[in-house]
């Protein structure tokens, strides 16, 4: 009886943990459709290059922080922690393969054909001291989309001497430090060069106090996945935008392994640049947020491995196409 009892109360407190709150249902905007693009950082690098890859009829570029190529881990844990990340080698990677993958993809019906990449925009940042993505690796992403796009449209930034971060001008640790919430102050604001690279020169600039803290909110999230994500992903709506009255563009920015919600609640959302220059500019940003889990996702990561699925590099993936419909939401697709 006791016994009994235990099991129902340790029931209900997991039920009130867990469900007990529900943020609000996400929303739908006045979004342009032309105006679509994404961005992340390291494992949220590799998920924003197979998100793009994926679908690139939606989609008109994508920003890269400490990421790398389609496919690149090949399903395997190994292969992402070595060839993928800690790349001893200085050479870069034979690409050809993973450009080959884009195609018998796009062949089999997985991923949009890739010919709708062609016109669109990328911008690529590697730190010189980044010890846990490789800059050679990420010299051999633009490498792998100069297969598949114009080189012209790549625009890159390797010379910034910081660690594994997202680099602001304003906000986080020192440029060469390796640590939470993996936000650097290098005096270079990537969220603003992402921006200008994908939407043009027109995108103004930014301060620390560009973000309105109240128009960052949450949503629920688990509508929208098959696998478990974490409840709540964060959404950013600029003033501009919460009429209806102008079309705006629409971001979404993936974070890092150990910077979602969990980790470091809305850092990332808000003091990475983006949300400022969502404010001024009339960008809709979205932040998903992944839940970690013990034994397949101990650190919060993007699955760029497979820990979901084999499936998990092309639209049939839980986390891609949980995200495409998030997109599809919030552009009334
Ligand atoms: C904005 O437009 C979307 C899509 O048409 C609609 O679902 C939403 O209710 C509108 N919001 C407002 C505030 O009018
Ligand atoms: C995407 O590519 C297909 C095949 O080349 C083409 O028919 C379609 O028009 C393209 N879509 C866009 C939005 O460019
Ligand atoms: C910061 O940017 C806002 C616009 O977002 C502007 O009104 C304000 O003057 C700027 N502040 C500083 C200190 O530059």
């Amino acid at each position: 009886m006791a016994a009994v009892s235990n099991t129902i109360i340790l029931v209900l407190v997991f039920a009130l943990l867990n469900g007990a709150y529900a943020a609000a249902r996400l929303g739908s905007y006045n979004v342009d459709k032309s105006k679509i693009s994404v961005s992340g950082i390291s494992s949220g690098g590799y998920f924003a290059v197979q998100f793009h890859i994926a679908y690139s009829k939606t989609l008109m570029g994508a920003g890269v922080v400490a990421g790398g190529p389609y496919y690149c881990a090949e399903g395997q844990l190994n292969t992402a922690l070595t060839s993928c990340m800690n790349r001893l080698l200085p050479s870069l990677m034979d690409v050809a393969k993973y450009v080959d993958k884009v195609h018998e993809d796009a062949k089999n019906g997985k991923i949009d054909d890739p010919t709708n990449l062609s016109n669109d925009l990328i911008y690529l940042y590697s730190g010189t001291k980044d010890t846990v993505v490789r800059p050679v690796v990420m010299k051999s992403l633009e490498r792998f989309y100069g297969y598949l796009l114009n080189k012209n449209n790549i625009v890159t930034m390797f010379t910034t001497p910081s660690e594994h971060a997202f680099v602001t001008d304003d906000y986080g640790n020192l440029c060469s430090y390796l640590g939470s919430p993996f936000i650097n102050n290098c005096r270079y604001p990537t969220a603003y060069n992402i921006f200008k690279q994908i939407y043009g020169s027109g995108i103004l600039p930014a301060n620390k106090s560009s973000a309105i803290e109240k128009n960052l909110l949450e949503f629920e999230q688990s509508e929208f996945f098959s696998t478990q994500m974490d409840n709540i992903g964060y959404i950013y709506v600029p003033t501009g935008c919460q009429s209806n009255a102008t079309a705006c563009r629409l971001h979404i920015a993936f974070h890092g392994c150990k910077q979602g919600r969990e980790y470091i609640d809305t850092t990332f959302a808000l003091h990475s640049g983006y949300s400022g220059l969502a404010e001024v500019n009339n960008i809709i940003v979205v932040f998903p947020q992944i839940h970690k889990s013990i034994l397949s996702n101990p650190n919060g990561c993007w699955d760029w491995w497979g820990y979901t699925n084999s499936d998990y590099v092309n639209q049939d993936g839980p986390q891609m196409s949980g995200v495409k419909k998030i997109l599809d939401r919030v552009a009334n697709i």
